[in-house]
């Protein structure tokens, strides 16, 4: 289903490296959200689908997934991302939701584009194709350096690590500097913040622009 109009909806986007922080800050927008009494929904990629789960399966936890080539990972994660956005997003935005995704199409810019090397313009193109003209009207960056995101990672309790994040300290450099390239040439839609702060300091920063920015 696309959106003719603008719906009455918005939605926010969180990207980052791993242990940025993005799901902590999700919760505390959301519950802040609710609390002016506004209707929220979350969702993650590259699941929030039974299709989207099952790519993801395909993506983070096949064990030959190591041999999966970078165009096959581009069009696994948009995949799921064109259901998400059809058979959740959209619907939500209609009726006048707030939607909070946990990852969006910058995931794909910044880890399959700049991270694995895949060439811009499909990239961006594929992209296109896959949200339609959904895209958000927020897209919170939370920056840590390199190494905070690895020492967090280390502390998750998780059995094996999945295969994204077994990847090298290059590739998770990449992820970061394209993340603030993307900030810094999409201040439009963009918020970088400072993910090595207190949460509560995130928590605020983020809150204080959305509210600017959606006028709430
Ligand atoms: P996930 O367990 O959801 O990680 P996180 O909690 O950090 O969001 O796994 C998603 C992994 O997939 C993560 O390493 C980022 C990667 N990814 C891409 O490479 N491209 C994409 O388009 C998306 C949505 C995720």
């Amino acid at each position: 289903m696309p959106l003719k109009s603008k719906p009455a909806g918005r939605l926010i986007s969180f990207e980052g490296s791993e242990g940025s922080g993005k799901s902590t800050q999700i919760s505390l927008l959301a519950a802040h959200l609710q609390k002016l009494g506004k209707e929220v929904i979350t969702t993650r990629e590259p699941g929030g689908t039974e299709i989207g789960e099952q790519i993801r399966n395909i993506i983070v936890h096949n064990s030959k997934g190591d041999e999966m080539c970078p165009e096959t990972e581009l069009l696994l994660f948009t995949a799921a991302r064109a259901q998400v956005v059809r058979e959740v997003i959209v619907p939500a935005l209609i009726a006048g939701k707030f939607v909070l995704s946990d990852r969006y199409l910058d995931s794909s810019t910044v880890y399959q584009g700049i991270a694995r090397n895949l060439a811009a313009d499909p990239v961006a193109q594929i992209n296109r194709f896959a949200v339609g003209n959904v895209m958000p009207d927020i897209t919170v960056i939370i920056d840590v350096p390199t190494e905070v995101s690895i020492a967090r990672l280390k502390q998750r309790v998780t059995d094996l690590p999945d295969r994204m994040e077994r990847e090298n300290i290059d590739f998770y450099n990449k992820v970061r500097e394209g993340y603030l390239l993307l900030a810094k040439n999409m201040t439009d839609r963009v918020i970088l913040v400072d993910g090595t702060k207190p949460i509560a300091q995130v928590a605020k920063a983020i809150w204080e622009h959305v509210q600017l920015r959606l006028g709430l």
